[in-house]
């Protein structure tokens, strides 16, 4: 049957209207691995800026590091609970012109020549330095999170379009978070910082009403 422009107009609502942060969720449902897998590339597939990537996903299947993690991650305590998967999002460190990761993903992943000087390369320091001013490290890790949250997004829609449940999460104490991590040798803080964790599986009890504010409140168009 062919779907019309109006089915998937409604199809695409009913997911954002069906997209909750879930507080109590079904510790005995598991999230089938083909509905998994497409989650999964809808953040791999996710845009980041000049394409560089500046993330790492975490799986946590371990049920130790899930219990270990409650003690400084508040927010995220009915999600270790009950949810089927449970992520933690890293944003990268020190991506510059100048780093390793961006020489690795222009010459392994674009399949292309990397030079210090060549045009693509000084644009990004351009960028960087002038543009954005990402200056410092807390900057530029900041910039790579606020990347990862663009996967996020793309995460969740996927998993309400796929009927899945979903936490977003930042109710946690970032150092405690990676020092924990780096004990567990499951994160290199040189490279890496924790950006946010999200619990994916399905609810116990139905939504509150949603409430935001309107349309109008939001938008101002500049005609
Ligand atoms: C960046 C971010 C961080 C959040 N952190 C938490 C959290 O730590 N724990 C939690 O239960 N909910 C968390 N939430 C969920 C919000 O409270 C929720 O999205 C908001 O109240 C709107 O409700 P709704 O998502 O159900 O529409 C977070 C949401 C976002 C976007």
């Amino acid at each position: 049957m062919n779907r019309t422009k109006e089915d998937k107009r409604k199809e695409i609502l009913t997911a954002f209207e069906h997209r909750h942060a879930t507080k109590a969720f079904d510790s005995t449902k598991k999230i089938p691995t083909e509905d998994w897998e497409i989650i999964l590339e809808a953040a791999r597939l996710s845009p980041s800026s000049f394409g560089y990537e500046p993330w790492s996903f975490l799986l946590i299947e371990n049920t130790q590091v899930k219990e270990d993690l409650k003690e400084f991650s508040w927010g995220a305590v009915n999600s270790l609970n009950g949810t089927s998967h449970f992520v933690i999002a890293l944003a990268r460190k020190n991506v510059t012109a100048e780093s390793s990761h961006v020489k690795h993903m222009v010459e392994d992943v674009f399949g292309l020549p990397f030079s210090p000087d060549a045009p693509q390369t000084q644009m990004f320091k351009q960028f960087q330095v002038k543009d954005f001013d990402l200056n410092s490290e807390r900057s530029l890790f900041d910039w790579a999170s606020k990347q990862t949250y663009i996967a996020l997004a793309n995460m969740m829609t996927t998993a309400a379009l796929l009927e899945i449940d979903s936490c977003p999460i930042e109710g946690f104490n970032r150092t405690e978070v990676e020092t924990y991590l780096s004990k567990k040798v499951l994160l290199d803080t040189t490279k890496f910082g924790v950006s946010y964790m999200l619990g994916l599986g399905y609810r116990t009890k139905e939504i509150p009403l949603k409430k935001r504010q309107t349309t109008d409140e939001i938008l101002t168009v500049v005609e």
